[in-house]
């Protein structure tokens, strides 16, 4: 497969470091060969129909900070023209949520379907605002559109959900998909300060750009539109949730909580009739009360009940592992060699 990265921050060098060190796996064991045409990130290109060399590629970002001096051809170039001047199947957009207009990378994923590319996004934000329209695009081009790295990071709870749903109907979906507040919500139960145990969590590096994405539960809103969609089939963006984070909740709630062997946790809820964000006080025996930046997700299917996954969330590594599993699904589904 010829591919092309836009975006490269943690994620997309993660996901650069993990074709370096599982190359012979991922062809010995799915047939899997990548070439990486051309990467984009917010300084330049470096594009090159043969392939580029990734041990210079990161050597490049690391010494000058942008990878266009890793090739001699694109340095100057958008996306929209690296994609007119290499043959590539598939775009992995990469680049940081923007819950504003979903820019950079809401032009990069139009654009890539619009001439024909398959893609892969791990940003949140294009999904958050327009799915139901993206979905529809890809459908209308015959390309994919795959996103298992949005939600839970290398947890995978888009494929979990599919497979629990056939032969049933999931009904209700449940998560703490926020690490973040999650590590904040348990080191409050540790007798932590808010600020303190925010300043821990961004330096566990799971984090967004801007905290108060997090704290202000939107990107759980962007989870759970993602899971909205995919797994109940609504139609739902941003602005259909209701939201509220856990910037109002006080040490005295986690104690009082704590003491009747109850727990806080920020939990995205989905249903046929609503779709929300909010802290809510669960049994400390609850599948869902997970610690620190652990996730979990709980489907509630019409005959056989509650299922729930729960592993890390966040992280670079592990969102890259989820690149993968969407690469193998478009070799396997749709026979790009
Ligand atoms: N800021 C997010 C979190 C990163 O804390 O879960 C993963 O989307």
């Amino acid at each position: 497969m010829n591919i092309i990265i836009a975006g490269f921050g943690t994620v997309g060098q993660s996901f650069v470091q993990l074709l370096m060190s599982h190359r012979e796996f991922l062809k010995k064991a799915y047939g899997l060969v990548i070439k990486v045409v051309a990467i984009v990130d917010s300084k330049g290109a470096a594009v090159s129909q043969r392939g580029l060399d990734l041990n210079l590629v990161m050597r490049c970002k690391r010494e000058y900070g942008t990878v266009a001096k890793a090739a001699s051809v694109g340095y100057e170039m958008n996306l929209l023209e690296v994609i007119r001047s290499v043959e590539a199947d598939t775009l992995i957009e990469a680049t940081h949520t923007n819950l504003i207009n979903g820019e950079p990378g809401m032009t990069h994923i139009l654009n890539a379907l619009q001439l024909g590319l398959n893609v892969i996004t791990v940003n949140k934000g294009p999904l958050a605002l327009a799915m139901p329209m993206l979905k529809e695009i890809a459908e209308h081009k015959k390309l994919a559109l795959k996103f298992s790295g949005t939600v839970g990071g290398g947890l995978p709870v888009l494929a979990f959900a599919k497979e629990c749903a056939k032969g049933d109907r999931v009904v209700k979906v449940e998560g703490v998909l926020n690490g973040t507040t999650n590590y904040i919500l348990t080191r409050m139960e540790d007798g932590l300060r808010f600020d303190e145990a925010l300043v821990e969590a961004q330096e566990k590096g799971y984090a967004e750009r801007d905290p108060t994405l997090d704290v202000s539960g939107m990107d759980t809103a962007c989870k759970l539109v993602i899971l909205a969609n995919e797994v109940l089939g609504k139609r739902v963006t941003l602005r259909d949730v209701k939201v509220e984070g856990i910037a109002g909740i006080k040490p005295e709630d986690i104690k009082m909580a704590k003491g009747t062997g109850k727990t806080v946790r920020l939990i995205g809820v989905a249903d046929e009739s609503e779709v929300f964000v909010k802290p809510l006080i669960i049994d400390q025996s609850d599948p869902l009360a997970v610690k620190y930046t652990y996730n979990a997700i709980t489907l509630t299917l019409e005959n056989s009940g509650r299922h729930t996954i729960t592993g890390k969330g966040a992280g670079g590594r592990e969102t890259a592992t989820a690149i993968i599993r969407d690469l193998i699904s478009i070799k396997e589904h749709l026979l790009v060699t």
